[in-house]
């Protein structure tokens, strides 16, 4: 029987869906074009969070439905061992915009799956087990992912992997090293390898790392941390893997986060924005790691690895964000964004620091200003008030440590459109505090 014409959405989801998170939205969305998702009276709410974080090219766009529609009328999915066009186009295409040392591919499905293949390819090549990660990480929910998180989600499940470990990541915000008034960035990763040293069993493999850390706060790494970071890897022969899931392809005003950090990672993960709201993953690695992980018989044989259907769509999305100069569209909107936000920031004391590059933005709310004190009901009524409204947003709560909007509309979004959201969201603050 079908209950649809009767019951709401989630009237039908408390009887039918296992519930995976926090609770679903009451907005019950039905179509979804360029930067608006629209509700079952066609009422259009501007989409802030790009879907997941992923839909950097809006919803829907005319070149990816006439992609997906065409590829999968002539070659969708293949036995995992075979090789087909899409694939070594897309291959091809990443290792060009990459650097040297940058130069193998392989092609999955989601950021989680992209960032265990890292992982495990870390281990076969250093032959060891340890891996350290930032204590407010976001790397996915399979096995070796979940067990580098430490933003969600880690109590419940028994043992993580042996060996897994973090360090504090620098937050400029809420310094938790001082050298007078200034964040002492270079003493808090100090202290933090120390730490690590103490724990290590001598058999470090890799740091993963978030470029702008999102669900943690959206915390941008300090000019010359990413240098020192990667330096203090190769002090202990550990790989550093960068999981640009969210940063990557254009979104920060750069086409990857890392090139802003002039380092160059031993692997890098790319995901959601690659398939661009499509389950389209990549593990990139160099030559000489490729290499010895081969000799020594890596495995990550997945059913939808190298999948011609997603790689068509990558390959488009790469070449749309060339062609119609995004990362530099990133750049200059986001710079209009952060103007925008920083005005409101000047308006409203619950505004208490906006961060982020490019198109992907943070706003820390607090209740006080000086105390810093998060302000995760204010935010959820901000965020609700925002939705009545007709904004998405989405707002990121680690508790007791922070509440922070995590703002990245696509990088298509007009500049008409990005003034709306920013007078709604303007216009929710002043209610929800009046
Ligand atoms: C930085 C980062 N890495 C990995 C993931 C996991 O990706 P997925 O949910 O596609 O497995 C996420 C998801 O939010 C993410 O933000």
């Amino acid at each position: 029987m079908n209950n649809s014409d009767k019951l709401s959405m989630l009237e039908r989801a408390a009887s039918c869906l296992v519930r995976y998170g926090p609770a679903f939205s009451p907005v019950e969305i039905h179509r979804a074009e360029g930067a608006y998702i629209f509700d079952g009276s066609g009422r259009a709410i501007l989409d802030f969070t790009s879907g997941q974080m992923s839909s950097i090219l809006g919803h829907s766009h005319p070149e990816i439905v006439q992609v997906v529609s065409g590829q999968i009328q002539t070659l969708d999915h293949l036995f995992s061992g075979m090789l087909s066009e899409p694939v070594l186009d897309l291959a091809e295409a990443l290792c060009s915009l990459l650097p040297a040392g940058l130069d193998r591919v392989m092609l999955l499905s989601t950021g989680g799956e992209s960032n265990d293949a890292a992982l495990r390819m870390a281990r076969l090549f250093t032959g060891g087990h340890e891996i350290v990660a930032f204590s407010q990480s976001w790397h996915g929910v399979t096995g070796a992912a979940s067990a580098a998180t430490y933003a969600a989600g880690r109590s419940g499940y028994g043992p993580h992997a042996v060996g897994t470990m973090a360090i504090n990541a620098p937050n400029a915000y809420r310094p938790a090293f001082l050298s007078g008034d200034s964040h002492d960035w270079a003493a808090e990763l100090e202290y933090g390898f120390q730490l690590i040293d103490r724990q290590s069993t001598g058999a470090l493999a890799a740091f993963i790392a978030e470029p702008i850390l999102s669900t943690g706060g959206m915390i941008e790494l300090p000019e010359g941390y990413m240098l020192a970071l990667k330096q203090n890897c190769e002090d202990r022969d550990m790989l550093l893997i960068l999981d640009e899931a969210q940063t990557g392809l254009g979104r920060t005003g750069d086409m990857f986060a890392f090139e802003h950090e002039h380092i160059v990672p031993d692997i890098l993960t790319l995901s959601k924005t690659l398939g661009a709201g499509l389950p389209l993953s990549a593990v990139i690695t160099s030559q000489a790691i490729e290499e010895k992980c081969h000799e020594l018989g890596f495995l990550f044989y997945t059913t939808h690895v190298s999948d011609p259907l997603p790689a068509a769509v990558g390959l488009k999305v790469l070449e749309i964000i060339v062609r119609d100069g995004l990362t530099q569209r990133a750049a200059d909107l986001g710079k209009h964004l952060a103007n925008g936000l920083k005005a409101m920031q000047t308006r409203y004391d619950c505004i208490g620091d906006i961060r982020g590059r490019g198109l992907l933005r943070g706003m820390e709310i607090v209740l006080d200003r000086d105390k810093k004190t998060p302000a995760p009901e204010l935010g959820a009524r901000i965020t609700a008030r925002c939705l009545d409204m007709g904004l998405s947003m989405n707002i990121a709560n680690l508790p007791m440590l922070s509440s922070v909007f995590r703002i990245a509309p696509p990088l298509t979004i007009s500049r008409a459109e990005l003034e709306t959201g920013l007078a709604i969201l303007d216009e929710a603050i002043a209610i929800e505090v009046r």
